[in-house]
């Protein structure tokens, strides 16, 4: 009797987020310009994506459309089992604020409110007690190693620090999906450094799905997956 071989088949996560055939065209004054060419793209859970491509060529535009706060003029955007296109603005804020992260090159933080309120903000449209928030802040402060300075004022901060208060805030609500517009962008090369590190943690150790838009080739290396995007089309990728 032939022995019977077992083979490991390699272990695939399940896709995330998937982009059919996205375009999307803004019109400005008689003139149409398609931004985005019909896109396909598959993120899986766990992946760390960079997006690279030069400036105008659709990176935000890309981003705006796959976190529902814009949508597209061709195609469909599905995330598990849900097209965006099928929630109505309530269903879709609430997807976003279960799912979803953001953190901007600018960091966007209240500058009247300390680092431990900022963090806290995306809690209070959460039914929850002040005990639980102020746990959760705690937790997120402590993740991104900013636990000593939950009094702080983003000004007695500095960038680096607020850029991790801003990751903190985005992680607050423990979504799955991590989506970041140059978070390094305002940065010195080994602060930013220390922030990619940290987002790499997130996902080597916290499981997150990572999207981040970078200009700099450092950075992309430490994502898992590199993609070009060119004149609103995704003209190459590296693993
Ligand atoms: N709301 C809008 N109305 C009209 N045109 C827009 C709008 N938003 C973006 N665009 C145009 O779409 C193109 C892509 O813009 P986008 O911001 O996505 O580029 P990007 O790749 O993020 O660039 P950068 O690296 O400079 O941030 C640009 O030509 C821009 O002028
Ligand atoms: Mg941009």
């Amino acid at each position: 009797m032939a022995a019977v071989e077992i083979v490991a088949l390699p272990q695939v996560s399940p896709v995330f987020i998937e982009l059919e055939g996205v375009s999307k065209t803004f019109i400005k004054g008689r003139q149409q310009v398609e931004v985005l060419k019909h896109i396909q793209l598959q993120i899986r859970q766990g992946e760390f994506v960079a997006l690279m491509g030069p400036s105008g060529s659709g990176k935000s535009t890309l981003l705006n459309l796959i976190s529902g706060l814009d949508t597209p003029t061709k195609g469909r955007i599905r995330c598990g089992e849900t097209y965006l296109e099928q929630l109505n603005d309530r269903q879709l804020a609430q997807w976003r604020s279960q799912q979803l992260g953001f953190v901007f090159q600018n960091y966007q933080l209240l500058p009247v409110l300390t680092a431990a309120e900022n963090v806290a903000l995306p809690l209070l449209l959460k039914n929850m007690s002040k005990k639980e928030r102020a746990m959760r802040v705690q937790n997120a402060l402590e993740i991104v190693g900013l636990e000593g300075r939950a009094d702080h004022l983003p000004a007695e901060l500095s960038g680096g620090q607020e850029q991790r208060v801003s990751i903190a805030r985005a992680l607050v609500t423990d979504p799955q999906f991590l989506v970041c517009d140059e978070p390094t962008g305002n940065l010195d090369s080994k602060t930013g450094q220390e922030i990619l590190a940290m987002l790499q943690t997130l996902q080597q150790d916290f499981g997150k799905t990572i999207l981040m838009v970078t200009h700099d080739l450092h950075a992309a290396r430490f994502a898992s997956r590199t993609i070009q995007l060119q004149d609103g089309q995704i003209r190459g990728e590296a693993a």
